[in-house]
């Protein structure tokens, strides 16, 4: 598809007022998205898992506008509270889409959020905050044009999330999501995310994924500046090119099972990606001392036990520890005993694989 076909062209009717809610998941990437072109398009293709409770509820109340503007109209509130600080974000976001919602500029819009997850923890909530408040605005497209299939639906819905963060157009469905263009991945486009859709070997069904909040403190660099330093970045190219071939790689890997392929495959691509980051000019180092002091307690517990257990990084300190779902005792365990002792008071979420947003 081009994104021409999502500008709608038959909807009939027009909205009055009502309201909307959708929760929508974070996501964890294995593959990383890291540099982007004009317009949100990826440098290189990513594969996530979506997660079950890490998740934004947005509810969208809208009404018609007495008189038409040529302005947005709309107020953010997170956790009841209204949040003007988040608002130019959100007409950024706007302007990116109005073309495909032409009903943006004739309804006055209340956009109320809460996350699941504690605010100021360092997970990242654009991914699950984009993706949650472009399926409300899916949600009434629908209403428009009753005729849209699921499918279109759910492409439309994450092309539209990736224009407001890249990573969420990956947090529409579940439980494995490619985003760009490969050409071993059946209908992958750089314009949205698709469910993985191959076969998924056992051993990678509920995953797990346990963040350890290591720091929950605002980022020195957000994702956007640096994916930026990625132009012109003297490893850039090589990067992009390997991110492609572990794509290929990692379909390998999902179909036999290989958990030790797997893992050293996922922890290469989080070192990799905080590596652009230090070859980055200028250079930036996100992860803090903890960081380092718990890959370095996995590796020895791994060594030690044997256990499939591998961390992965987001762009932040935290660290997300992925498990197969058979050793989450044992890992769990370890966590509880020998690793929440480097996490900002104690802090850490348990996590699983899930299977993509809901309409509430
Ligand atoms: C490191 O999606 O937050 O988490 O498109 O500028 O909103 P923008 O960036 P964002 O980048 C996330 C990058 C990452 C890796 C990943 O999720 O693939």
């Amino acid at each position: 598809m081009t994104a021409e076909e999502f500008i709608p062209f038959n909807l009939k009717s027009t909205v009055k007022n009502g309201e909307i809610k959708w929760a929508s998941p974070s996501n964890i990437a294995l593959v990383k998205y890291w540099g982007k072109k004009e317009h949100q398009i990826p440098e290189n293709q990513s594969i996530s898992f979506t997660l079950s409770d890490c998740k934004t509820i947005t509810k969208l109340k809208y009404e018609a506008k007495t008189k038409t503007t040529n302005s947005f109209d709309f107020q953010v509130y997170l956790d009841g509270e209204r949040k003007p600080d988040f608002e130019p974000k959100i007409e950024v976001f706007f302007n990116r889409i109005q073309q495909y919602f032409p009903f943006l500029k004739t309804l006055k819009f209340t956009i109320e959020t809460e996350n699941t997850f504690p605010h100021s923890s360092g997970i990242a909530s654009s991914a699950s905050g984009m993706s949650a408040l472009a399926l409300c605005l899916m949600s009434i497209e629908k209403q428009l044009n009753p005729e849209i299939t699921e499918s279109y639906f759910n492409k439309k819905a994450s092309f539209i999330a990736r224009l407001g963060s890249g990573s969420a157009c990956r947090s529409i469905q579940g439980d494995l999501v490619v985003w760009g263009a490969h050409n071993e991945i059946e209908n992958s486009s750089d314009l949205y995310g698709v469910k993985y859709p191959y076969q998924v070997h056992d051993n990678f069904k509920n995953y797990q994924d346990t963040i350890l909040l290591v720091d929950k403190g605002e980022k020195q660099v957000s994702s956007t500046v640096g994916h930026n330093l990625m132009h012109g970045h003297p490893f850039a190219k090589q990067r992009f090119k390997q991110a492609n071939n572990n794509i290929s790689e990692i379909k390998n890997i999902l179909k036999s099972g290989d958990l030790k392929a797997f893992i050293a495959l996922v922890e290469s691509e989080a070192l990799t990606l905080h590596a652009m980051m230090m070859t980055s000019m200028p250079y930036f180092i996100l992860m803090k001392p903890n960081t380092l002091e718990i890959i370095n307690k996995i590796w020895s517990f791994r060594k030690a036990t044997n256990l499939n257990i591998c961390f992965t990084l987001d762009a932040g300190a935290n660290v997300h520890i992925l498990y197969p779902e058979k050793e989450k005792e044992q890992i769990l365990e370890f966590i509880k005993t020998q690793l929440v002792a480097y996490c900002q008071n104690g802090h850490y979420i348990c996590d699983t694989v899930g299977l993509g947003a809901k309409k509430m």
